[in-house]
């Protein structure tokens, strides 16, 4: 089975639909972030000591380490890295989980834990607008998520899937 990949903005249900797909094809799933997390310690705790680019680099290998699984959930700078889509692209198909900011900004409203989420509204709204075009050029095909429950978006990717 050629490897689902998932990218899109920090809350737009990477981790959650992933799972929910790896439960229904009864497959295996990871999440690059809890790869790195479980390598190399908290997340926030990267960037605060080591760098954002040091961070990258650990996102770079864990991308390339989780090829063997079937679904695959990323972190929403994973296409800050442009050797990240040749190893998308060469084992697998990249959907985009397409949320607007209104409703990624609903979400995390009150999250502390994405150091590139807590640098204030500007930024936030700078960082989404940059992002857009980047998860649109990686994408083989998009899904839009605003208003939908995770278990519909799950569906609907099956059925582009056809299984
Ligand atoms: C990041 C998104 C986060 C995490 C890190 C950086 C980003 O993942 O990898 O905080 O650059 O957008 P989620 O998209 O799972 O929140």
């Amino acid at each position: 089975m050629k490897t689902i990949y998932l990218i899109g903005f920090m809350g737009s249900g990477k981790s959650t639909i992933g799972r929910l797909l790896a439960e229904k094809l009864q497959t295996s799933f990871m999440d690059t972030d809890h790869y790195i997390e479980e390598k190399y310690g908290l997340i926030s705790n990267i960037f605060k000591n080591e760098g954002e680019k040091t961070f990258r680099s650990y996102e770079e290998d864990a991308l390339k380490s989780t090829k063997e699984y079937d679904v695959v959930a990323t972190g929403g700078g994973i296409v800050e890295t442009a050797s990240n889509f040749e190893t998308m692209k060469n084992n697998g198909v990249i959907i985009y989980l397409q949320t607007s900011f209104q409703e990624i900004h609903q979400r995390l409203k009150d999250d502390q834990n994405r150091p590139l989420w807590s640098k204030g509204l500007e930024e936030n709204k700078k960082l989404y607008k940059a992002r857009i075009s980047k998860y649109e050029k990686f994408c083989d095909w998009k899904i839009i998520t605003d208003h939908k429950a995770s278990e519909e978006v799950m569906k609907e990717i099956l059925k582009k899937l056809n299984v």
